[in-house]
C-alpha cells in the first residue's frame, strides 16, 4: 500500500502568514513539518494566498465536513493548481452521497478528493482519489457515532484504515463481593449438611461457607452481573475466593489486604433432595507474594530495549531503575494514561516513557529485545491488533512476558462493603474488558505464528489470581 500524503493541518490564519513568506521559506517549513500538503478549515484561501504557497511546492488540501465544503467553491479554488477535498465528517450517508454526486458532476481536472478521519466503515462506498493523513489535527472521531462502538477508535486512521466497525468490549468489573450474612453458626457435624431454610434451591450456588475453628460463617453473593456460572468457575475452578481482612475501602495490597482461602468442598446436589453447601476454610501461605517474587525475578534478568506495554503506575520500580542505571537496559514505557508516566517519569530517570497503546506502538520494527505485557492484556480494545504490533517490534530471539489475572471474590462483611461502597463510582471505574485467564494470551500469541511458547502458568486453585505466558520469538 501507498504511504498517504501527509497534510499539516493549520489555521486559516497560520495558512495565509506562512504564504507571505518566500516560496524557499514556504519550502522549509513543509519539510521541516515532514509534510507536502497544507490544509485549512474554514473559508477559502484567496487565490494571491494559494498561488504563494503553491510556489512554494504545496499541494493544499481545503478539510472539512461535507456541509462547510462549498460546492461552488471547489471549482473557483481549484483553478490555478491542484487542490484535495479532505472530506471530515458527513451527516450521513446520504448527504455525503449527495454531495459526492454533485461535486463529480462539476469536478475540475485539478480537483482530488480524500477522506480525513471519516472512518471508511462508515462510508465504505466513498474511496477517496488519496490516502491521506492529517497531521497536527486531532482526529475529530468523537463526532463520529459508530466511533465510541468500535474498538478501532484509537487506532483507526479514518483515510488509510478501517474496513468494519470492530464491536467494542464493554468494561467489566474484575471483583465481587460475598457478604457475610446472618451471624457465624456453630458448625454441626463437621460442617455438614449445613443448609439455612429458606434459601431457595436456585440461590444455592451463590452462597458459601467459610469454616473459622467451630463457627461457620455464611456469604451470599448478589452481585448480579455474576451468572451462577461465573461463580462456579471462579470460585470452584479456579478457587478465587479471597477474605478481606482490611479496614481500607480500597485494597491496594493484595498480599497484606487478604487472606487466602482453601476450598474444603463445592456446593453439591446430593442427588436426593439434600444439599451440601461449599464450604471454605482460611489458608497459609502469600500467594501474591510469591507471584511477585517470581516476576521481579525475571524482570531483574532482562537485559537490551525493554517495551513495556501499559506500563500504567510502573511497578517494579527499584529493578528497573537498577537496570537502567548499570546500563542493563533500555527501557521504554507505552501508557495512554498521561497522568500515570508523569507521577512515575521523576522515579525513573533515564526511562524513555510515551504516551501510546499496545495497539499502535511508536517503536521500529525488529527493536524490541523484550516486550512486556504486565496486567494491561485485559485493558485491550484489540487484542489481535496489540499481539501484531508485539510482533512486529520485537526482533528475532525476543522475549514476550504477559501477565495478567482473572476475576475473584472477596468474601467481606457488611461493614466492609459499605466502606468499599462509599468510594465514589467514578474513582473506580471499570477498565477492564475482559477477565481472561493464559489461555487467551497463549491464543492471541499462537495466532501470530511467529513465538515459540516457552512457559504457561494458569491460574489454579491455591494460586494468586494472576497467570503468565512467555513467549521466544522465531
Ligand atoms: C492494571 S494497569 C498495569 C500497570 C503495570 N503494567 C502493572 O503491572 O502494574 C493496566 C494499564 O494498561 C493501560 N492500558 C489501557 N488500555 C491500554 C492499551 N490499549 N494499550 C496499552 N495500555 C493500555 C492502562 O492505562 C493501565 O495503566
Amino acid at each position: 500500500m501507498a504511504s498517504p500524503l501527509v497534510i499539516a493541518v493549520r489555521t486559516r490564519q497560520a495558512v495565509v502568514q506562512l504564504a507571505e513568506q518566500s516560496p524557499a521559506r514556504i519550502r522549509r517549513a513543509l519539510v521541516t513539518q515532514g509534510t507536502r500538503g497544507l490544509g485549512w478549515r474554514g473559508a477559502p484561501l484567496p487565490a494571491d494566498v494559494r498561488s504563494r504557497l503553491r510556489a512554494g511546492g504545496a499541494v493544499l488540501a481545503w478539510v472539512g465536513a461535507v456541509q462547510s465544503l462549498d460546492i461552488n467553491m471547489l471549482s473557483v479554488i481549484s483553478e490555478g493548481g491542484p487542490l484535495l477535498v479532505v472530506v471530515e465528517s458527513a451527516p450521513s450517508s446520504a448527504a455525503l452521497a449527495a454531495w459526492l454526486a454533485t461535486v463529480s458532476m462539476q469536478r475540475s481536472p485539478t480537483l482530488r478528493l480524500a477522506r480525513g478521519p471519516l472512518p471508511r466503515c462508515l462510508h465504505p462506498e466513498f474511496r477517496g482519489d488519496l490516502q491521506v493523513q492529517l497531521s497536527g489535527s486531532a482526529l475529530p472521531v468523537a463526532q463520529v457515532a459508530a466511533c465510541s462502538r468500535c474498538a478501532l477508535r484509537h487506532a483507526c486512521a479514518g483515510a488509510t484504515s478501517g474496513t468494519a466497525v470492530l464491536p467494542r468490549a464493554q468494561p467489566v468489573s474484575n471483583q465481587f463481593d460475598w457478604v457475610q450474612t446472618g451471624p457465624a453458626l456453630v458448625a454441626p457435624l463437621g460442617a455438614q449438611a449445613v443448609w439455612p431454610q429458606g434459601v431457595p434451591a436456585a440461590e444455592r450456588m451463590r452462597h458459601l461457607w467459610l469454616l473459622e475453628g467451630d463457627r461457620l460463617r455464611r456469604f451470599h453473593c448478589a452481585a448480579a452481573a455474576w451468572s451462577d456460572a461465573d461463580l462456579a468457575h471462579t470460585t470452584d475452578e479456579l478457587g478465587q475466593a479471597w477474605l478481606d481482612v482490611s479496614s481500607k475501602a480500597r485494597l491496594d495490597d493484595f498480599a497484606a489486604d487478604l487472606a487466602p482461602l482453601r476450598q474444603l468442598h463445592p456446593a453439591e446436589d446430593n442427588g436426593d433432595g439434600s444439599w451440601r453447601p461449599g464450604v471454605w476454610r482460611r489458608d497459609h501461605g502469600d500467594p501474591f507474594g510469591a507471584e511477585e517474587t517470581r516476576l521481579l525475578a525475571l524482570i531483574g534478568g532482562l537485559r537490551g530495549l525493554i517495551v513495556d506495554i501499559g506500563a500504567g503506575p510502573i511497578r517494579y520500580l527499584q529493578t528497573l531503575s537498577d537496570l537502567i542505571v548499570r546500563g542493563h537496559v533500555r527501557y521504554l514505557a507505552v501508557e495512554p494514561d498521561l497522568p500515570a508516566l508523569e507521577r512515575t517519569a521523576a522515579a525513573l530517570p533515564g526511562a524513555l516513557l510515551t504516551q501510546g497503546i499496545g495497539e499502535q506502538l511508536p517503536v521500529r520494527t525488529g527493536q524490541a529485545d523484550h516486550v512486556l505485557m504486565l496486567r494491561s492484556f485485559n485493558h485491550l480494545h484489540d487484542v489481535p491488533a496489540a499481539f501484531a504490533e508485539a510482533t512486529r517490534v520485537a526482533r528475532p530471539g525476543a522475549s514476550l512476558l504477559v501477565v495478567d489475572n482473572v476475576a475473584f471474590g472477596l468474601l467481606r462483611t457488611p461493614s466492609q462493603l459499605a466502606r468499599a461502597h462509599a468510594v465514589p463510582v467514578s474513582e473506580t471505574p471499570f477498565e477492564h474488558y475482559r477477565n481472561a485467564n493464559a489461555d487467551a494470551a497463549l491464543a492471541a500469541i499462537e495466532h501470530t505464528g511467529q513465538w515459540t511458547v516457552t512457559e504457561v502458568r494458569a491460574v489454579v486453585p491455591g494460586a494468586a489470581n494472576q497467570w503468565l505466558v512467555r513467549a521466544q520469538k522465531r
